[in-house]
């Protein structure tokens, strides 16, 4: 009885090492959401709990993260934030128009990575960046920002609508790029609060 027992007992150690180790060999990979996220370039998987702090509670950021979906993208108020943070922290290389500067244009049908036709590709190339000078922005932009980053980036694009993979049909149907001289109204009403300065 007493060898039995202690048999039983060095199996179940073992099966405690064991779960153990399992547990530690899963990634430590932050609060995982429905949508994997991954670099544009290397394909690692991205941890969105990294970077500037905040901006991770809006209802929009949720949804996004359990959906890929930008519930901003039609939303006044969060284009006049992303008009400002776009002016901020990209015009400087892709063009105020994000015609293409030092970076390349960011308003036609034409992507070096077919990813970013999708808002979430976007997202993960603002996130972690890409090649050379495109680096990360998960330091300087919340990823709520960055929603209002792409939503301003989808509002400069000047292709044909139907590769416009990003908005749905209703959407299509209401969409009018950005015309020179446009301005949004500093007190749009909508989803996003204005920026503060
Ligand atoms: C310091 C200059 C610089 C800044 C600032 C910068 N970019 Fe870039 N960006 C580049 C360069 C250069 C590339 C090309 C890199 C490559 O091909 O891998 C690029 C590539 C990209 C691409 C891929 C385009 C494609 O055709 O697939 C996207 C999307 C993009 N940038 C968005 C942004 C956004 C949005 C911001 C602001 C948050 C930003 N970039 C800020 C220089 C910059």
């Amino acid at each position: 009885m007493k060898t039995r027992n202690g048999i039983l007992a060095a199996v179940l150690g073992l099966a405690t090492v064991t779960v153990g180790l399992s547990v530690l060999a899963q990634p430590a990979a932050g609060p995982q959401s429905g949508f994997v996220f991954r670099n544009t370039v290397t394909g690692e998987q991205l941890d969105t709990s990294q970077g500037k702090e905040g901006g991770r509670d809006t209802q929009a950021v949720k949804t996004f993260f359990e959906t890929g979906k930008n519930i901003y993208i039609d939303d006044k108020s969060c284009l006049r934030n992303g008009e400002s943070l776009f002016s901020t922290s990209c015009s400087g290389c892709h063009g105020h128009l994000a015609e293409g500067k030092l970076g390349p244009g960011l308003n036609d049908n034409y992507w070096t990575y077919p990813s970013n036709t999708e808002d979430t590709g976007l997202f993960a190339t603002i996130f972690g960046g890409a090649n050379g000078m495109m680096g990360p922005h998960n330091e300087n932009l919340t990823p709520d920002d960055m929603l209002q980053v792409i939503t301003w980036v989808r509002h400069l694009y000047t292709g044909p609508v139907k590769d416009a993979v990003w908005l749905n049909d209703e959407q299509k149907k209401n969409y009018t790029p950005y015309k020179q001289g446009e301005v949004i109204p500093k007190d749009a009403k909508g989803q996003c609060k204005p920026l503060e300065d």
